[in-house]
């Protein structure tokens, strides 16, 4: 589902060079939950905004589903990327001049769907992450464990096969943080989405089926017996 080449990453810092990813590589099955962990600042965002095609690596692949996302030019990476993923942000990156239930419903107005289906997909997603009565609510007026999942439920409801997240409990206390937890992995299991998650959160590493770990610039694989 997601294979990962050789992926090569560096920053320039002045006169010096800063590798952040050396040749990182991995494999990951469709429908299996990852755990990415590893130090702040060894890479992991950088590692996940390669995946969204967000930035470009200096070498190596990101395979997705067979297609190679660094070759994608736009707009056919924002196409696919809209098509094929969901993202769920630490700040939840929802949009505040849109109340809860447009938030949700964008995800499926940028692939086309619209008018009554956009609509009972958005309140089934919504009614789903337990906010069946919020889709009117300012994003402002809500908690930031209901912010979290609406920025679940956005990024689920137009059926994409893989969720990247990036700390998504990084930002909330511990019982928001577990029922978003709970939430995200039991909807990715599910509808059989492939899910990596960056966290510092080792409730969220256990419960994954597999950890990598992120270690000067490469990714290596944590024995399930150490975690
Ligand atoms: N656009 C950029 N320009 C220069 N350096 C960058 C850039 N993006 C990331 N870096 C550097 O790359 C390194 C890795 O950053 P990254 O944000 O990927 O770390 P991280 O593992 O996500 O850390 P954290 O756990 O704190 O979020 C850092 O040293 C950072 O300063
Ligand atoms: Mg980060």
């Amino acid at each position: 589902m997601v294979i990962l080449r050789e992926l090569s990453r560096s920053f320039r810092e002045g006169r010096r060079i800063h590798h952040v990813l050396a040749r990182a590589s991995a494999r990951v099955r469709r429908g299996e939950t990852v755990a990415i962990i590893g130090r702040s600042g060894s890479g992991k965002s950088t590692l996940l905004n390669l995946i969204a095609g967000l930035d470009r690596p200096d070498s190596g692949s990101v395979e997705i589903d067979g297609c190679d996302v660094v070759r994608l030019h736009e707009p056919q990476l924002t196409r696919f990327r809209r098509r094929h993923m969901g993202f769920v942000h630490q700040f939840f990156n929802l949009v505040p001049t849109l109340d809860a239930g447009e938030n949700v419903r964008l995800a499926l107005e940028l692939n086309g769907v619209r008018g009554r289906e956009a609509r009972e997909r958005t309140g089934a997603m919504l009614a789903r992450v337990g906010l069946a009565d919020r889709a009117g609510s300012a994003i402002d007026t809500l908690s930031g464990g209901e912010q979290q999942r609406v920025a679940v439920a956005r990024a689920l409801v137009h059926e994409p096969a893989l969720i990247l997240a990036d700390e998504p409990t990084g930002n909330l206390d511990g019982e928001s943080a577990a029922r978003v937890l709970t939430l995200l992995l039991a909807l990715v299991r599910d509808r059989g989405v492939t899910l990596l998650v960056v966290t510092h959160d080792e409730a969220l590493a256990a419960a994954a089926d597999r950890v990598l770990v992120l270690h000067e610039g490469r990714l290596h694989e944590r024995s399930p017996s150490l975690s």
